[in-house]
């Protein structure tokens, strides 16, 4: 690919614009050799203001997600893009968060510009364990492990029962649930069904990868071996 189109694919601006940049001398080799639009190099070699050029396509990461952080491109309200640096969004192929979390749920989220990675991980037939702390408004009662487990629980409006999902009491009001679906509002939606209310939900892993130590609202990009952890088998 021409370095104008690879460069203006990762979002530094129109192929007009990246031009003017060559033009500057804005774009280099690690030397600081200028460089040509149609000159061969190794991305990793590349610098745009003496800064090394944004990760090619392919990228996969993860972020802690805060609470009151919007999974779409567009809202009126604080949206997760706004917490990477602002070209990314207008990358080519697009970056996308692998499925959502809601606004008011925080932890593990995926993004990838990787279609056919994104679409292995949301495949039903895929049933990637997902993970997710949950704090109640009231106490447990007892009997929710063995109806989640039941496979048979069905959610207002759905067609289907539910897969069978496993929870872990953690304490009166606190609960580990994993689930290897996703559908709409999932986990809140399962607690209602046993009289309860989610005041907190928090993912901390999908697969075998954890979210570990990112701090909230940060994010680091993935490595193959991380990548490979979502497909591990969960014990
Ligand atoms: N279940 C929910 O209810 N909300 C989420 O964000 C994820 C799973």
């Amino acid at each position: 690919m021409k370095l104008v189109k690879l460069i203006a694919n990762l979002g530094y601006g129109s192929r007009k614009v990246v031009t003017a940049m060559f033009r500057e001398g804005r774009i280099t080799d690690m030397d600081g050799e200028v460089l040509y639009a149609d000159d061969k190099i190794d991305h990793e070699r590349i610098r745009v203001d003496d800064e090394p050029l944004d990760p090619p396509a392919g990228l996969v990461l993860m972020m802690h997600k805060p609470v009151n952080v919007t999974c779409s491109t567009k809202d009126s309200a604080r949206i997760v893009y706004d917490l990477l640096p602002q070209r990314w969004r207008l990358r080519d192929p697009a970056l996308s968060t692998v499925g959502r979390l809601d606004r008011e749920t925080s932890g593990l989220l995926l993004f990838t510009d990787d279609g056919a990675l994104l679409h292995r991980i949301i495949a039903p037939r895929a049933k990637i364990v997902k993970v997710y702390e949950a704090t109640l408004a009231n106490d447990l009662r007892g009997d929710e492990g063995a109806i989640f487990a039941s496979g048979t629980l069905m959610l207002e409006s759905e067609q289907t029962p539910l897969a069978p999902a496993a929870l872990d009491v953690l304490g009166p009001r606190h609960a580990r649930i994993a689930i290897s679906e996703g559908r709409y509002h999932q986990i809140r939606r399962m607690f209602v069904a046993v009289g309860n209310h989610v005041n907190a939900l928090h993912r901390v892993s999908v697969g075998g990868l954890e979210l570990g130590d990112v701090p909230d609202g940060e994010w680091r990009i993935l490595t193959p071996d991380d990548v490979a952890r979502i497909f591990a088998r969960v014990p």
